[in-house]
């Protein structure tokens, strides 16, 4: 069994004695939230299938639903348990129940976001940051489909990614390597992309984790101390932390998974706000809600604020058969606590996902077990007797994915630095490698379970978000493959070197890592506590240490985010820097056809990399520590995160967002700007919602219930049955309007017409009207590489608006194909309606404060810090050659 599943059965174990005690404590968890933070409530769950897109699979669904019996329906809606599924059944990291009578399958969902986890033969792509780093829509589109394929060709049902939340607000957090990179824009574009990409396979895509997953400590609910509580005001969750989400629902994703932590003070699996009211309401989500691995902790609350379905399936002390759904929710449903037309939703939200994505349709069963490698295993990993059999089937789901994954790898590569053009390096100079990370891990690349360790080349980052290794190309075998003048020191330590030759190179490889704080490595948690911003190792005295000896050193630097470089970035020796980012499987080639000047370096920052952290506000820089009760994670800095807060400081990083150098130099010109939709001052009305399924309204017989006669039940195996005397009582309770349940205080259940902001997928239609598009020209202007250019394009909200904004937002970007020296291509970028708007607390809508001819200015660049063109939206003109407004 797998590291992970040993942790949780420790976990397990430790709270085993509390479970009977605790599962019946509920856990205060309003304590301490700051005034001004509201988790409002939200009801009721809007029914699913008002969208024209989604109606043909929901009316399928509905079909099929009311052919349901109430227990058939609650086992869709939950899991079996953690590591109950089986080889019969389903062995991915959470199964559900199946209504195999009316031909409605288990489903199996299967981590992670960079590739099939926990199985064998499959792709190990570059993880999400990586992807992020490219800006190639394209190509995230590629890697998308290529998961996609891999995914279905293992038979698992549903990817869990992308991964969008975290965003990457504090540097320091843990899974930011998950996501794309820390601005909305560049997480949602790519996200978009990698949902479209999954789904156009068949395979429904799980956007994940809403919201407010900026750290990892104290993320979790348990029955000792809830989780923490991020604590976002209403105008920054819209622009910056629910943006990438809303375009993911725009881009037709299937499911979306709830955070562990709590948001303003409510548990985000049970938050009717953030549930009912911005994903199903406001952002017309048509798909289901899950949530993340044994963050559940209610089971009427949770099902009324919108949950659709409970992962794994346990209560949050796991692994003895109790749940807070499936059984109990089959009783809430025959008590009346839970309407029966919730339950409906639920349920036909799950089978419409089906159906949207064709899964009804040929396709495959799993092959693979997530519990063992080996080709026969138990069939119920976690009963106390089980049988034992054939559990996987090695499917090698592969094909030519590598191809994809080097790409990834290799224009994610950015260039920091580059000083007198030491790179790209010559093959006949010698080189003296420096760093254990420039190889392997000497015991096999999966050799950490859940990569929960940092020895040898960083491919990945630790926790759920990973998947094996195929094979590992590593950087030292690429090297010499390419030149026979190496030497390798493989050693963190800086050894005793002979005198150097002039021709000398000196590459120091260090790097950076971090994970879910299910494990601690090198004492981090998960987030990066112990080493903060600094290399891994001792990775800057190696850096330095080479710098003393070499006058041409190269820093190459595998990393799940940004880190301090001021120890050494200005000596004078260390000429070249290299974020290879997390490259997967494929870090050895794609990073020498960059040194070796093969393709030129074409990756841009995802993130600003600061001169020191204090460079942050406090609530940005700093994890949250612990506090009694609750603690509290206020968004205190509101929109003002990585550069645009730097920005409003004047604080200029060390390195921008979106800086990248190549070999070759780029100008941009003919820049032009045409105005499409002519806006007014919010969107024109929603559309009304359509029709949606209906369902008889009568309490369904308990017998829809009982066990069935003989059933052979496996202990801690989660079921939606009820014992008949069990079932007979809650349906005595439940002749309607008996049960006198404690319903939140603004429970309804009178749907409504939803509010002016929504209308389609990921909210008003209009919000994605194309406001302007910019054109321009861009040029390869040097003389000697070819090399591909990202043109990005920051918006500047006209001056004397009421509402305070950045001063320049990422709102599109393009990256050329390569351009040889001379060749010119002409990119166009676009802003919609949303992307002029700011997000009105009060209006609660989307307003656009520049209409009636006030200048917006859309400066284009290179980077957040290089943008020397702008066209202004009042005169439709550009100018270049201007002084960078940042
Ligand atoms: C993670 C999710 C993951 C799930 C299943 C949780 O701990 O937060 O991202 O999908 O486990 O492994």
């Amino acid at each position: 069994m797998a590291c992970r599943a040993s942790a949780l059965l420790l976990l397990s174990l430790v709270l085993a004695a509390l479970g009977p005690v605790c599962h019946a404590t509920p856990v205060n968890s309003r304590d301490n939230v700051p005034a001004g933070y509201y988790a409002a409530p939200y009801y009721p769950t809007p029914h699913g299938g008002w969208l024209a897109s989604w109606s043909e699979s929901y009316a399928k669904a509905q079909q099929l639903v009311s052919r349901m019996t109430l227990a058939e329906k609650t086992n869709i809606t939950g899991g079996c348990g953690i590591y109950m599924g089986s080889a019969t059944e389903l062995p991915c990291v959470g199964n559900t129940g199946s209504a195999n009578r009316v031909g409605f399958p288990q489903l199996c969902l299967q981590d992670s976001a960079l590739g099939v986890a926990a199985t064998d033969n499959v792709t190990a792509f570059p993880a999400g940051i990586t992807t992020g780093a490219t800006w190639d829509k394209n190509l995230i589109y590629a890697r998308g489909v290529a998961l996609g394929r891999e995914f279905r060709g293992k038979g698992a049902n549903v990817y869990l990614g992308p991964t969008v939340g975290p965003l990457g607000r504090k540097p320091l957090g843990g899974r930011n390597w998950e996501g794309f990179g820390s601005d909305p824009v560049l997480q949602a574009v790519a996200a978009a992309m990698t949902i479209k990409g999954v789904q156009e396979q068949g395979v429904i895509a799980t956007i994940k984790h809403l919201v407010g997953n900026e750290q990892e400590m104290y993320r979790m609910y348990n029955p000792l101390k809830p989780g923490y509580s991020a604590n976002i005001d209403d105008r920054t969750l819209h622009e910056i932390y629910l943006w990438p989400f809303a375009e993911g629902i725009h881009a037709g994703v299937g499911s979306v998974m709830t955070a562990y932590n709590a948001v303003n003070g409510s548990a985000c699996s049970q938050h009717s706000y953030l549930i009912n009211g911005i994903l199903k309401d406001e952002l017309g989500f048509q798909g289901f809600v899950m949530s993340d691995w044994l963050s559940h902790i209610s089971g009427v609350d949770s099902a009324l604020a919108g949950l659709d379905m409970d992962m794994p399936g346990d209560t949050n002390v796991p692994l003895f058969g109790y749940s807070e759904w499936k059984y109990e929710l089959t009783r809430s449903v025959l008590n009346g606590s839970v309407p029966l037309d919730r339950l409906n939703d639920m349920a036909t939200r799950i089978v419409a996902a089906w159906y949207q994505t064709g899964q009804d349709k040929d396709f495959p069963p799993p092959n693979f077990s997530s519990n063992t490698k080996d080709r026969d295993g138990l069939l119920y990993p976690a009963a106390l007797f089980s049988p034992n059999g054939q559990v996987n089937w090695f499917v090698n789901v592969q094909a030519d994915h590598y191809k994809v994954a080097r790409q990834v790898a290799q224009d994610a590569i950015t260039l920091l630095k580059n000083n007198g053009s030491l790179l790209p390096l010559s093959t006949s100079r010698p080189l003296k490698i420096f760093g254990t990370d420039a190889q392997v891990n000497s015991d096999g690349p999966n050799a950490c379970l859940n990569r929960a360790c940092d020895k040898g080349t960083l491919g990945m980052g630790w926790g759920s978000g990973i998947a094996d290794y195929p094979y590992f190309d590593d950087p030292i075998t690429a090297i010499r493959g390419r030149t026979s003048g190496v030497t390798f020191y493989n050693s963190d330590v800086f050894p005793a070197v002979p005198t150097p030759t002039a021709d000398d190179v000196a590459i120091v490889f260090i790097n950076s890592d971090a994970g879910e704080n299910s494990f601690t490595v090198e004492g981090n948690h998960g987030d990066r506590d112990s080493a903060k911003l600094a290399a891994w190792h001792r990775g800057d005295a190696l850096v330095k240490s080479a710098a003393a000896k070499y006058s041409d050193v190269v820093v190459v630097v595998h990393t799940v985010g940004p880190l301090i470089l001021e120890p050494w970035i200005d000596l004078p020796s260390v000429k070249a820097v290299l974020f290879a980012h997390l490259p997967g499987q494929e870090a050895g080639e794609s990073l020498t056809n960059v040194l070796f000047g093969d393709v030129s370096p074409s990756g841009h920052l995802p993130y600003s990399i600061t001169k020191a952290s204090t460079d942050l506000p406090n609530s940005v820089a700093n994890l949250k520590g612990y506090a009694v009760g609750q603690v509290q994670d206020t968004y205190s800095e509101g929109l003002y995160i990585d550069y645009r807060y730097l920005n409003k400081m004047g604080i200029k990083p060390r390195f921008a967002f979106g800086h990248g150098l190549s070999y070759t130099t780029f100008s941009f010109s003919n820049a032009s700007i045409a105005s499409v939709t002519p806006l007014t001052l919010v969107p024109p009305p929603r559309s009304p919602k359509g029709p949606t399924p209906s369902f008889s309204s009568a309490i369904p017989p308990a017998a829809e219930a009982y066990y069935p006669a003989g059933f052979n039940r496996i202990w801690r195996y989660i079921y939606s049955y009820l014992p008949p005397d069990d079932a007979n009582a809650a349906s005595g309770v439940g002749a309607a309007g008996t049960k006198q349940y404690a319903y939140p205080s603004g429970y309804s259940t009178t749907q409504t017409a939803g509010p002016a902001a929504g209308g389609d997928l990921g909210g008003n239609a209009a919000l994605w009207d194309v406001a302007w598009t910019v054109t321009l020209t861009i040029d390869n202007a040097g003389t000697q590489f070819p090399g591909r250019a990202v043109a990005q394009a920051y918006l500047q909200y006209p001056a004397g608006i009421p509402y305070d904004t950045p001063v320049v937002q990422l709102r599109d970007f393009a990256k050329t194909d390569a351009l040889a020296p001379g060749e010119a291509a002409t990119v166009t970028l676009q802003l919609t309606r949303k992307d002029v708007s700011v997000w009105d607390v009060e209006a609660q809508n989307w307003v656009v404060p520049g209409v009636g001819g006030k200048r917006y200015t859309i400066w284009l660049g290179e980077a957040s810090d290089a943008l020397f063109t702008a066209c202004y939206t009042d005169t439709l003109t550009c100018e270049s050659g201007l002084k960078s407004p940042v």
